[in-house]
């Protein structure tokens, strides 16, 4: 049963139209520069009214992409649990004007068969996240990572298939080695459903797809690239020059340990603050900078615990 509230979109969201999109790879997709990302903020134990503000605002600045998987939360299914609920109370009205992603590839349920590669786990996932987001379709249906263990003609066409039963429109790769990730567009472009995006980690601190020749491959194929944790998850950024926040994820402990915050560190993120300042942008949107000029990269995927980081990245868009 549709919740609809009085929430409209801002009418000035498209006003930056030209400094916001970029085209991914050589497909017919533009890609907001930055684009939000649900891994944190957005589960079941995050407060609803922020991740809905936060959605919000995004939407009303022109972002229109947002990228879900299935193990978003916590708990897992949580984020695309929430998203479905904003999707349904406000988003609705602007589906067309979003494209959503989600993925398959790490532990979702217990057993064999919630987890890695197969087509058995891939499509049942790709259901479930539907049911979750509320959608008939996702934009983008990634393989989430790499399975080895897996032939990767069928995780191929578990993808193949997804975009010809209408479930999705658009096949990603994310976490996949050169090698294979070579093969996989070799296989997408022959069974007709082109590789639209790489999915990887690139930051200042983590240049992986770039000394691996990942992100030279995609730009001289035509795959568009779109970087996460493009500010090492908050550390190339201000929010731990003063000591490490109650609030922030490194106080969690989880996925960005207290052990990284080295002297070094803070020596490097004081550095990166100061030649921020000289280029007239707060350290998140230098570090942001920093993946955005590097060749081949269409997107930066951020994540935002309040509306005021967003605010802040959203802006490297008028600074670059
Ligand atoms: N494909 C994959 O395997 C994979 C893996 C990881 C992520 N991703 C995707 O990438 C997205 C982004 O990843 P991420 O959250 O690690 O990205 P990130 O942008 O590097 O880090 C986001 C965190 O940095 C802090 N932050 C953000 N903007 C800030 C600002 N302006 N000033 C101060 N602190 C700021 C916040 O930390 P606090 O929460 O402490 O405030 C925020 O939660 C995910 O949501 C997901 O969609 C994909």
């Amino acid at each position: 049963m549709s919740e609809q509230t009085t929430y409209s979109a801002s009418s000035q969201r498209y006003d930056k139209y030209d400094s916001i999109y970029q085209r991914c790879g050589k497909s017919g997709v533009l890609l907001p520069k930055v684009s939000l990302g649900m891994w944190h903020n957005f589960g079941g134990n995050d407060s609803y009214e922020r991740s809905r503000d936060v959605l919000h605002y995004a939407f009303d600045h022109g972002i229109t992409h947002f990228d879900l998987a299935n193990n978003y939360g916590p708990p897992y299914g949580t984020a695309e649990i929430t998203f479905g609920k904003i999707m349904d109370q406000d988003f609705r009205p602007y589906r067309d004007e979003m494209f959503i992603s989600t993925k398959a590839g790490y532990d979702m349920w217990p057993g064999p068969y919630g987890n890695f590669g197969s087509r058995k786990y891939l499509l049942a996932s790709l259901d479930q996240s539907l049911k979750r987001m509320r959608l008939d379709y996702v934009d983008l249906f990634y393989s989430h990572r790499y399975d080895p263990l897996t032939p990767e003609e069928e995780t191929l066409q578990a993808l193949v298939d997804a975009v010809c039963s209408g479930k999705a429109l658009y096949v990603g790769i994310s976490n996949w080695p050169l090698e294979p990730l070579k093969r996989a567009e070799k296989y997408l472009r022959e069974h007709d459903v082109p590789l639209l995006i790489y999915q990887g980690k690139l930051n200042m601190l983590d240049r992986e797809p770039i000394e691996s020749g990942i992100l030279e491959f995609c730009c001289e194929s035509g795959v568009g690239f779109i970087a996460f944790s493009p500010l090492a998850q908050g550390l190339l950024t201000d929010r731990y020059l003063h000591g490490i926040p109650a609030d922030s994820r490194m106080a969690q402990e989880k996925f960005l340990r207290s052990s990284r915050l080295t002297p070094e560190m803070l020596e490097y993120i004081r550095t990166l603050a100061k030649d921020a300042v000289a280029a007239g942008r707060t350290t998140a949107q230098q570090a942001l900078a920093w993946v955005l000029q590097q060749q081949g990269v269409t997107s930066v995927l951020v994540g935002a615990s309040s509306v005021g980081q967003l605010a802040d990245n959203i802006s490297v868009m008028d600074c670059i």
